[in-house]
């Protein structure tokens, strides 16, 4: 199989788990993970990427705890009844919990650009994510290439100061994303929107052919 091939066979298989298998995950094959996602393309090489790997079991569990009663105030604020909130959160904490290993990606300006207006130090902000992100799509696709089986969650985005807390990140961290890591699990199989969707040749509307 050409390197093409392999690369696009690793793309198109990787899916998100939503209800993961637990067991046993050497550390090395998280660390082979984090490796590939530090050699993402990033804003200005700042790499303002970091992460805080959680395998402890009661840190996963305070961590999920903490940040599920985030989202119970949330939704409470909301105006949704207490059955429903239940029922969203109970959930997702029991699908959380599910997994073995969780990855808190974060990000940190402090080596990123200062801007003395806001427009721009947005920007930055922005850029920061968007190097977060690439990493991120490193890593889920060698840890679908090391046989396992992993899936993105915000939660962590909505319960920041809990998992700052938590964690004990320094207060320049924020927590973006959590890759939730199992040894299996069976994902739905989504589809995409065509390419004649989404991109266009030279100007918007002109399709690509
Ligand atoms: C920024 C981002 C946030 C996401 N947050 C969640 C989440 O909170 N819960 C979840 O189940 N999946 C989450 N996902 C996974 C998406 O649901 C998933 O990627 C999408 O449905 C496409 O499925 P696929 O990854 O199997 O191709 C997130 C993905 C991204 C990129």
């Amino acid at each position: 199989m050409s390197r093409l091939d392999t690369l696009l066979e690793i793309i198109r298989e990787r899916r998100s788990v939503k209800w993961l298998e637990p067991g046993p995950i050497p550390l090395d094959k998280i660390k082979t993970a984090l490796e590939a996602a530090i050699w993402a393309p990033n804003a200005h090489n700042r790499q303002p990427w970091r992460f805080v790997v959680v395998v402890d079991e009661s840190v996963r569990r305070k961590l999920l705890y903490r940040m599920a009663e985030r989202w119970r105030e949330d939704l409470r604020r909301d105006g949704l009844d207490e059955e429903t909130i239940e029922n969203v959160v109970g959930g997702g904490l029991k699908r959380s919990m599910r997994a073995s290993i969780l990855i808190i990606a974060c990000i940190t300006m402090r080596d990123m650009d200062k801007y003395p207006d806001g427009r721009r130090q947005g920007y930055e902000h922005i850029m920061a994510t968007q190097s977060l992100a690439a990493a991120l799509q490193n890593m889920l696709l060698t840890l679908h290439a090391l046989g396992l089986a992993a899936c993105w969650r915000c939660s962590p985005l909505f319960a920041q100061e809990e998992v700052r807390e938590v964690l004990g990140l320094p207060d320049d961290v924020e927590p973006q994303a959590m890759i939730e890591v199992g040894v299996g699990g069976v994902a739905r199989n989504p589809s995409r929107k065509p390419l004649s969707e989404v991109a266009y040749l030279d100007r918007w509307g002109e399709p690509l052919r």
